[in-house]
């Protein structure tokens, strides 16, 4: 079968986060909006075929979760992951961020130092701040074109008192897939200190094909224990307006102490069109997913190939996974607002500004790939185009 990731479909007016914000965060209706992670592209035929059915039902109650919901979950991260996942280390949660949330809360104190990677996803630092904690940053060491660990700097905080980390794995904005053997050596650190991790695996199925994604719970019984994995169907599969989403924790102690927060809040229950959707996915959307991801990397060499002959000074991040573009745009010698004031004003576009992410972000742009070929050329055209009219 072959799918449509061509076709532009037309978002604006349907109540879309990306596309019907235009006037209000970049001051025009029309910008082209290729910054916040969702995907121009119609979903998996499956699933699609799925949400209609349970929409066509027209009562919208209260939902149960089958077997097949999580036997879905389970053989999906067995057969594309190598992770076995038992039942009972599930608890349902209608977002990944809200997830983040709760285990900051239920794993740490006020007051208390978490640490996080920056460059990293901004919800990061607000569910710490927000929460009343203090971060403890270990900026990712840029080198030659790629990020890394800074190993140093980790052992340093847990020295200094931090027993909590965040990780992003696969990587967001930066597009690092982390190796096995960074993963242990980070992990190794994280048992020798006592440190729990939470770890945001939302992009685990973004991976390219010569990478591979080691879900951090899956390298050890001793990370496994420590660990509280933060899931969804959402980012692969291109559904996050259905707030479906789960987390992996197989230690009883830590799963009882989130289950509590959780039912605190009562926020255990399933979205209606949640369960049949998922089941969708990972039952029979991989030849789709398959597809996606070539699609996704030929638009990845097609933005490379295009900014190194229209703005060779920029410095593309060759992503590994997720279908984000990290550039380093710090060679034009502009500032932050500078940038935006070209995207949103002069080239209408709107691509992430880098500062967002946190130390090291300064100077970045993210693009998302996840686009027709055609409106990514056309944003690229009119990005270079203004980059050059300032800069000449
Ligand atoms: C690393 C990461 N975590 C979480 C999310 C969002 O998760 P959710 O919509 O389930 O809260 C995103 C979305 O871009 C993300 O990139």
């Amino acid at each position: 079968m072959t799918y449509e990731f061509n076709e532009l479909t037309q978002r604006r007016g349907t109540l879309s986060y990306k596309w019907d914000q235009g006037q209000a965060l970049f001051g025009d209706p029309e910008v082209l909006p290729l910054w916040v992670a969702d995907m121009d592209f119609k979903c998996a035929p499956a699933i699609v075929q799925a949400v209609t059915e349970r929409a066509a039902q027209g009562i919208y109650g209260y939902t149960v979760r089958p077997e097949a919901y999580t036997n879905a979950i389970t053989g999906w991260f067995q057969r594309r992951h190598g992770w076995i996942i038992q039942d009972n280390w599930l608890t349902d949660s209608p977002g990944v961020v809200p997830s983040l949330s709760l285990a900051i809360q239920t794993f740490s104190e006020p007051g208390d130092e978490v640490i996080l990677q920056s460059p990293v996803y901004n919800p990061f630092y607000d569910v710490i701040l927000n929460n009343g904690r203090k971060l403890a940053e270990s900026p990712l060491i840029l080198k030659d074109s790629q990020y890394e660990m800074d190993y140093a700097r980790l052992e340093a905080l847990m020295q200094q008192g931090a027993r909590l980390l965040m990780l992003c794995s696969p990587q967001n904005p930066g597009g690092r897939v982390w190796s096995k053997e960074e993963l242990v050596r980070l992990g190794d650190l994280c048992v020798k200190y006592d440190v729990k991790v939470i770890a945001d695996e939302i992009h685990c199925d973004l991976v390219f094909p010569e990478h591979r994604h080691f879900p951090f719970a899956s390298l050890s019984e001793e990370f496994a224990q420590r660990c509280i994995t933060c899931l969804a169907p959402s980012k692969t599969f291109n559904i996050p307006g259905l707030a479906t989403s789960f987390i992996v924790i197989s230690n009883p102690q830590l799963k009882q102490r989130f289950d509590q927060r959780i039912n605190a809040l009562s926020l255990g229950s399933v979205n209606f069109f949640g369960p049949s959707a998922t089941i969708a996915a990972y039952n029979e959307s991989e030849p789709w997913l398959d597809a996606l991801l070539e699609y996704v990397k030929a638009n990845q060499d097609y933005a490379v190939s295009y900014l190194s002959k229209q703005l060779p000074s920029v410095a593309p991040v060759i992503s590994e996974g997720t279908y984000l573009l990290w550039v380093d745009c710090r060679p034009l010698g502009l500032s932050s607002d500078e940038l935006k004031q070209i995207m949103y004003k002069e080239a209408k576009i709107a691509f992430n500004s880098g500062s967002i992410y946190g130390h090291g972000g300064e100077g970045f742009l993210r693009i998302n790939l996840a686009c027709p070929r055609d409106l990514l050329a056309e944003a690229l055209d009119r990005f270079a185009a203004a980059v050059k009219n300032r800069t000449k």
